[in-house]
């Protein structure tokens, strides 16, 4: 069994930037290419390497236990020691999407903790602990635990993190490079905490919910693009920037309380560059062509929705002996 904890903390005070700015990027959607890997452009990094030798269904994040996720004013101010008047190029507040029907809320969060292990006991230790160690200068907003649900699947029932990169093409897809070197090996996270209707969800049947989706329910096989009508959601989330596929690594968590009807997706998404998670965001809630948007909106309502940066190790490290 695997178990996933994420809580999203408020620090003693909010620093976020007024740019609420989305994508500047151009960034367009292509049909999907069985080949896609031979176009990616490959760019090694031995000091984060990624590569994971784990077996498949375990492999939807790079390490057993990932924690610490951490934005706050505080923090800022010791990344400004590290490094003046200079942060993530990226890291700015979520940016609130409102379409036509959906709305992807934008919500305060100043530090997450996104903890990975194979038994709940840990995660709830692990949490005990940094949650001692903080006293009272945070403010728990939001504390979900998740659980592995049958093959890696989600409570829609669909195996969830097969088209995740794997190995340096994650290291690529979830790690900044040097186009940023002062915060290179860090990652930007996207998180989001969806609630399903379930049952309006099953009344589609299998076989819609697998058109939605763009993958049989049942085996998880890939079905073809639609050609017309609107898009399936791996189609909106599938990305290419100037002739190469953009992708970030999921992890989301499966959470739920049967005996108080609540059944959920706890979305994250690492990204080198969040611009690439927003657009996939934006296609998702606006449409692909405009209105079109993605029916798993109709049976999941985002209701959180908060960008954090999430420090490489080392980074992290010098950070905690400048405190
Ligand atoms: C209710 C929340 C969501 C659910 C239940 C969900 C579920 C799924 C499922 C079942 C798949 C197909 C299997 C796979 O490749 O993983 C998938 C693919 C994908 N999803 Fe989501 N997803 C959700 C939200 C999001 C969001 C918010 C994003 C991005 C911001 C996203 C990005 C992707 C990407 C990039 C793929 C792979 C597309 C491809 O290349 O085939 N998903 N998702």
């Amino acid at each position: 069994m695997t178990s996933d904890h994420a809580s999203r903390l408020l620090g003693p005070g909010p620093d976020r930037r007024p740019d609420d700015r989305g994508d500047a990027q151009p960034v367009r959607h292509v049909p999907r290419a069985r080949d896609r890997a031979r176009r990616r452009r490959p760019r090694h990094c031995a000091r984060h390497d990624l590569r994971d030798r784990r077996p498949a269904q375990d492999r939807r994040v790079p390490r057993p236990v990932r924690p610490a996720l951490l934005r706050g004013r505080h923090r800022q101010r010791r990344l400004d020691r590290l490094s003046p008047g200079h942060r993530p190029q990226q890291l700015r507040r979520f940016p609130r999407i409102d379409a036509v029907k959906n709305v992807a809320p934008s919500t305060p969060g100043d530090l997450l903790l996104h903890v990975r292990a194979e038994r709940s006991d840990l995660c709830f230790e692990f949490v005990r602990i940094v949650m001692a160690a903080f006293g009272d200068s945070v403010t728990v907003v939001d504390e979900t635990s998740a659980f592995r649900y049958f093959d890696a699947r989600d409570l829609l029932g669909f195996v969830d993190g097969t088209a995740n990169p794997v190995g340096a093409e994650a290291t690529e897809a979830a790690l900044i490079g040097d186009e940023d070197p002062d915060f290179a090996g860090g990652s930007y996270v996207v998180v989001q905490k969806y609630l399903h209707d379930l049952a309006t969800w099953a009344s589609y049947g299998a076989d819609l919910q697998s058109e939605i989706v763009g993958r049989d329910k049942a085996d998880n096989v890939e079905r073809p693009d639609a050609e017309t009508g609107q898009k399936a959601h791996k189609t909106l989330a599938t990305l290419e920037v100037g002739g190469v596929e953009r992708a970030i690594l999921r992890d989301n968590m499966p959470f739920g309380r049967a005996g108080s009807g609540e059944f959920g997706t706890y979305f994250i998404g690492y990204a080198g560059s969040v611009s690439v998670t927003l657009t996939m965001l934006r296609r998702m809630f606006l449409g692909d062509p405009l209105g079109m948007y993605d029916r798993i909106l109709d049976v999941s309502t985002a209701t959180t929705g908060t960008l954090f940066f999430a420090p490489a190790a080392d980074l992290l490290a010098s950070l905690s002996d400048a405190a």
